[in-house]
């Protein structure tokens, strides 16, 4: 009885199928049902043969043709199917999640959006605040020329902001705001006539605000806080009479607010602190007669404040700047934030307060001149004097302390300038200093600006970089390692070692730039150099000096050579000295955490210096969110870390124990081949409860060794990696230890010839060197229990 009630509706749908009425309706209800289950859902009002009557998100034109599909926050999961196409007069399509929305219902929309590239009707799309991730654009946007409203803003799309969107002419609204776009904005956008509202935030543009957007009549709505802009304020903009809302926020625009924005007669919100803009705040910008909320806090203004007794603005705030006189007041309706600058004091008492370390300003530096340009970012010169517009400099490498520009030599102006640049990174660490958990929070502010970088490091272009490396071909790879793949380059007629970070090891902005910070300030001959960074979207690059004799795990078991037991000695000392720099002499200290061959370098005179401090690591205390890399590596793992989790100086302790050994034995730290105890330090301790220090050496270096004094390393390391943290010696303690036998050695030798100490070491009287011996300066911190034979 029931299969034949189901046959009959089968022959009642296909008989009005080929009728007149629900000509297109019965494929586009079987599109939207087919969609349905590839959703995944099931909208209970989507029952009937025609989907014009009632259902849920779906309305129709007098054809009966669907022309609009509305499934926000329905919880649609996937791409969208291709079912969709068969939508053919579809003019609006919504699935986006509104921005607050119940978790139950969200969408994740995915995929690349292809099925809509046939639906040309389409003037209103709506994709914002999905799981789409891209790596560029989706090009079926590029088919929908009749669209109207864009938005595929709050997604992950990356690559180039397409100009093919010039070619939607009749666009009035483009929001693509916070997706991994970069720039440059495309001029091509100013042909755009019929724009009203453009949002950009967000993304890593790394551009220009481009004048053409002047021409753009009806624009009343721009967002491009925290993308990344350089550049001037387009006085082209002040043709713009209709704006309203401009948001520049988070940015590194340099100059002047143009004479010509006071024709924005409709100007309501004017957002662009956390910018470099300088000069004088102009009289007429607080007069403006729609103005409601203006935000100049943290630029580079100076001077006098005009007037704001006729102030039509509601809301102003310009904390952390420099301007100074007589601190200004207005009306009582209005709100005037005026901290944070070098006004003259209200009483006598009371300094001007831009003289000191300002706590909310980070920090602040004497007056600016009259007249005077703040000096650009490293990266920039400047463009043009009158307005103090700053442009990215064309030559070569970005950054250095140097960086060219002729007008920017007044000695007052580079004094200015430095403040500049220390504001963003001062205010780093005055926070991080006094307020370790905040600064995450505050530094992500600056996260998206185009930032110089720490003093004293390179920040150079992705371009140079992809040249020097052949586009990170393989004939220049020299390794390949936990953090990425390494490459060996030449770039500014230097050799340097090229670290291309993972997909997986990329950390935020803001983690990566907080760890810069503290890489750039360690120095050490026993620690390798980094000479700069590139970053870009989805790229981090560290820069280093090149080790043209590699690392010690491949001198040691690769290589013919065979290190000789002074070098052997030396090499020890230099990780000794190193690894007592990071914990006692870096401010903050360091703990390596990866202590190891492979992260032991070996300049052209072999040389030890230790690479990989720092990596993803420094930062893990500020970034908790972030994906923890396994510190260490096995066979180093000190097993206090694996108990308690914890890892401490005395990790980096152990690890240097194993290196040492493995340095003195020639063994590998972990060898499952090996009788006697697979962990190098089990064979050790059982070797030498037999008794012979010499089947602990490394064979290779014969009888051609200072005994006792190989001897007492060996003690050293296994001190060093006692089970028991506290069992173990502090490097400075290990550092004086191998000093006293390096010490000792060199005065015996009574001369430091190293080729002749290679093959020979008669001149060594083995009994009487010996790391007891040590300088009298190691006295104080040597403690004879350290060498207590076991
Ligand atoms: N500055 C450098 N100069 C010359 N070679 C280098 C330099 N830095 C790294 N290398 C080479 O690249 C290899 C890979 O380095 P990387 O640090 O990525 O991996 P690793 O040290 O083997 O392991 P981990 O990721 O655990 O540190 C090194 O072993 C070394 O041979
Ligand atoms: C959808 O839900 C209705 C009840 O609301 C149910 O009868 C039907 O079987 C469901 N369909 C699917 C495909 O789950
Ligand atoms: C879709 O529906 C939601 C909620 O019902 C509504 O807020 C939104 O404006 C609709 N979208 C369009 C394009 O009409
Ligand atoms: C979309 O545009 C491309 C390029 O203009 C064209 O090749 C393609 O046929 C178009 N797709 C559809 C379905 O119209
Ligand atoms: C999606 O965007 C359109 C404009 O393109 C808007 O009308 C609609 O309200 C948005 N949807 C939601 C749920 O906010
Ligand atoms: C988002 O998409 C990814 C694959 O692109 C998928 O693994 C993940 O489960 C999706 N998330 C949701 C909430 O559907
Ligand atoms: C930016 O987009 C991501 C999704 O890609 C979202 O999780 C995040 O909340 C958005 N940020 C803001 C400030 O809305
Ligand atoms: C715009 O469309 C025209 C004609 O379809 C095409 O020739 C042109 O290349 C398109 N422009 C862009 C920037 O894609
Ligand atoms: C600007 O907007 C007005 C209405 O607000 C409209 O009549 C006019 O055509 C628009 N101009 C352009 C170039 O789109
Ligand atoms: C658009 O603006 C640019 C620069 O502001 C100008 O050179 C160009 O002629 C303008 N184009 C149109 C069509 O107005
Ligand atoms: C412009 O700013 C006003 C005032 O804050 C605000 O109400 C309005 O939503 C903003 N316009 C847009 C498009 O965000
Ligand atoms: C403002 O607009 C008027 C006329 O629209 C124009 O003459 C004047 O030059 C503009 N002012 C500035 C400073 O650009
Ligand atoms: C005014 O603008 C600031 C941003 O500078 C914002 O934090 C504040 O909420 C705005 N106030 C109002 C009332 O719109
Ligand atoms: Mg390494």
């Amino acid at each position: 009885m029931q299969s034949l009630y189901i046959l009959l509706t089968l022959l009642i749908m296909d008989s009005s199928s080929s009728g007149f009425a629900f000509a297109s309706s019965t494929s586009e209800r079987d599109a939207l049902l087919g969609a349905m289950v590839a959703w995944k859902v099931n909208f209970s009002s989507w029952v009937g043969d025609d989907p014009c009557i009632n259902w849920q998100g779906v309305r129709c034109d007098s054809d009966g043709r669907v022309t609009y599909l509305n499934l926000s926050n329905t919880g649609i999961v996937g791409p969208v199917p291709q079912e969709i196409a068969s939508l053919q007069d579809l003019t609006v399509l919504d699935l986006c999640n509104p921005r607050y929305n119940a978790r139950s219902t969200m969408n994740a929309v995915s995929g690349d959006l292809s099925p809509l590239q046939g639906l040309i009707h389409l003037q209103n799309l709506n994709v914002s605040f999905n799981n789409i991730t891209l790596s560029s654009f989706p090009s079926a946007i590029f088919n929908l020329t009749n669209l109207v409203s864009l938005r595929i803003d709050n997604l992950r799309i990356g690559g180039p902001l397409p100009k093919e969107l010039v070619n939607l002419t009749k666009l009035e609204y483009m929001y693509l705001a916070n997706n991994s776009l970069t720039g440059p904005i495309p001029i091509e956008y100013g042909r755009l006539m019929h724009l009203r509202e453009i949002s950009l935030w967000n993304n890593n543009l790394n551009s220009k605000i481009p004048p053409e957007f002047g021409n753009l009549t009806n624009l009343t709505y721009i967002n491009f806080h925290e993308c990344n802009l350089y550049g001037g304020l387009p006085p082209e903009l002040g043709k713009c009479k209709k704006m309203r809302n401009i948001s520049l926020y988070g940015n590194s625009l340099t100059g002047i607010v143009p004479d010509s924005w006071k024709n924005m007669t409709q100007l309501s919100v004017l957002w662009l602190h956390r910018n470099r803009l300088t000069k004088y705040l102009p009289e007429w910008l607080p007069s403006l007669p729609n103005l409601y909320n203006v935000s100049l806090d943290y630029n580079l203004f100076y001077g006098s404040v005009p007037n704001f007794s006729n102030a039509s603005v509601k809301i102003m705030s310009i904390t952390c700047n420099y301007f100074s006189g007589a601190t200004p007041t207005g009306p009582a309706n209005l709100v005037l934030n005026t901290s944070g600058n070098c006004f003259d004091p209200i009483n006598n008492n009371e300094k001007i307060r831009c003289q000191q370390d300002y706590f909310d300003c980070g920090s602040f530096f004497n007056s600016l001149p009259n007249g005077a340009c703040p000096r650009c970012p490293s990266s920039q010169s400047l463009e043009d004097a009158n307005t103090c517009v700053c442009t990215l400099s064309t030559t070569g490498d970005i950054g250095g302390s140097t960086g060219g520009g002729s007008n920017r030599g007044k000695l007052i102006g580079s004094i200015v300038g430095v403040g500049g640049l220390l504001l963003v990174l001062a205010s780093l660490f005055y926070v991080y200093r006094r307020y370790r958990k905040p600064v995450k929070q505050r530094y992500l502010g600056y996260a998206s600006e185009l930032w110089d970088g720490p003093e004293g490091i390179v920040r150079y272009n992705i371009q140079d970089i992809v040249a020097a490396t052949d586009d990170f071909d393989k004939r220049h790879q020299i390794g390949v390692g936990g953090f990425g793949r390494v490459f060996h380059a030449v770039l500014g007629g230097r050799e340097v070692a090229v670290k291309l970070a993972h997909t997986s090891s990329i950390q935020s902005t803001a983690g990566f730039r907080n760890e810069l910070v503290l890489l750039s300030r360690l120095h050490h001959v026993n620690l390798v150099h980094l000479l700069g960074f590139c970053e870009a979207e989805g790229i981090q690059i560290l820069v280093y000096e090149y080790m043209p004799n590699g690392n010690l795990h491949t001198m040691l078991f690769k290589n013919t050579i065979t290190l000789d037991w002074l070098t052997r000695l030396d090499i020890a000392l230099g990780i000794a000295h190193g690894l007592e720099y990071l914990h006692s002499f870096a401010d903050p200290p360091v703990i390596h955490r990866d202590v190891k061959l492979s992260n032991v370098l070996l300049d052209d005179n072999l040389v030890a210096k230790l690479s990989d401090f720092g990596i993803s690591k420094v930062a893990q205390e500020f970034e908790t969110q972030m994906a923890t890399r396994p510190a260490g590596t096995a066979g180093y793992i000190d097993p206090q870390y694996v108990l308690t989790e914890q890892l401490t100086s005395a990790s980096d302790v152990y690890g240097f124990g194993m290196v040492l050994l493995e340095l003195i034995s020639g063994q590998k730290c972990i060898d499952n081949a090996r009788a006697d105890g697979q962990n190098l330090i089990e064979w050790v301790e059982f070797t030498l409860q037999t008794g012979k220090t010499e089947s602990i050496v490394d064979p290779r270096l014969g009888d051609r060794y200072p005994k006792q004094i190989y001897q007492d390393i060996i003690r050293l390391a296994l001190d060093c990696a006692a089970f028991k943290s506290g069992d173990r010696p502090s490097m400075k303690v290990v550092v004086a230890i191998l000093d006293g036998c390096r010490w000792s050695v060199a005065r015996d030798l009574n001369k430091m010839n190293h080729s002749e100490s290679f093959q020979d070491n008669e001149h060594v009287d083995e009994e009487a060197v010996s790391c007891r011996v040590s300088r009298q300066e190691s006295n104080n911190v040597l403690s004879e229990s350290t060498l207590v034979p076991r």
